[in-house]
């Protein structure tokens, strides 16, 4: 199930999420003891982290992952792990041993097998509670990247690529562990993307065009999170 709301502007995208983030890790932990999440990179989130580390989760309980990395050392300010220990998991009780990092500062390749083996043990169902994502302004979420073979992977969770428009490597979680989520959210804001929303939302599917549109949970569910200011190109109304 695919649904999409609008928010006045990014705080309120934040706050939105927050309140959903806690929902989903209050059920996750009453109905299995735990909340197995993955973060987004970028610098939408931040907004989102930031209430987090006030928010009534229960850490303890909690599991960290990522959906991407750049491919850098840890305390880069590149770095989508520096961004929320900075901002969130220094902050909150979560115990070391719950926080998952995709380790950007080896080899990609060995990178990318050190994490799935880890993502496997750790998900024995192959299933995260909730996935976050961002959206890029050419309709990249994740590190699927436009033209990039990730966008078509079938059987590995994780991939290291040199992604050419960066000019970088990158790490990232695939479609086939992506899509078995129970939950999806997009958090998406500024104009910049409202172009990326309108293609991803509206054009025939295309992911080597639009590769958030490969994002299509099997049984999960996805909510796009917009302001007005991404969705203005958008068709609110469905
Ligand atoms: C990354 C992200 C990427 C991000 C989008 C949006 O590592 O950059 O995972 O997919 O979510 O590029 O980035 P902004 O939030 O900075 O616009």
């Amino acid at each position: 199930m695919r649904s999409k709301q609008v928010m006045a502007d990014a705080e309120a995208v934040a706050d939105e999420a927050a309140g959903r983030f806690a929902m989903h890790a209050r059920s996750a932990v009453a109905a299995k003891g735990r909340f197995v999440v993955a973060l987004s990179g970028g610098a939408t989130p931040r907004a989102l982290y930031a209430r987090l580390t006030h928010a009534p989760i229960d850490w303890e309980h909690v599991h960290v992952c990522w959906g991407d990395e750049r491919c850098v050392p840890p305390d880069h300010p590149d770095s989508n792990y520096r961004l929320a220990h900075d901002t969130l998991l220094s902050k909150v009780s979560i115990p070391r041993e719950n926080i998952h990092r995709l380790r950007g500062e080896l080899d990609p390749a060995q990178a990318a097998a050190e994490y799935e083996a880890e993502l496997r043990g750790l998900l024995p169902e192959a299933q995260f509670d909730l996935v976050l994502l961002g959206l890029g302004a050419d309709a990249h979420t994740a590190s699927l990247f436009p033209g990039t073979s990730a966008v078509h992977e079938t059987d590995r969770w994780v991939i290291g690529q040199f992604v050419e428009k960066l000019n970088a490597y990158r790490l990232t979680l695939t479609p086939p562990i992506l899509n078995r989520a129970a939950h999806i959210l997009f958090l998406v804001a500024g104009a910049d993307k409202a172009a990326a929303v309108r293609s991803v939302w509206r054009e025939p599917l295309d992911p080597d065009r639009f590769p958030a549109q490969i994002i299509a949970p099997l049984r999960g569910e996805v909510t796009w999170l917009l302001d007005r200011a991404a969705a203005n190109l958008e068709d609110t109304a469905s």
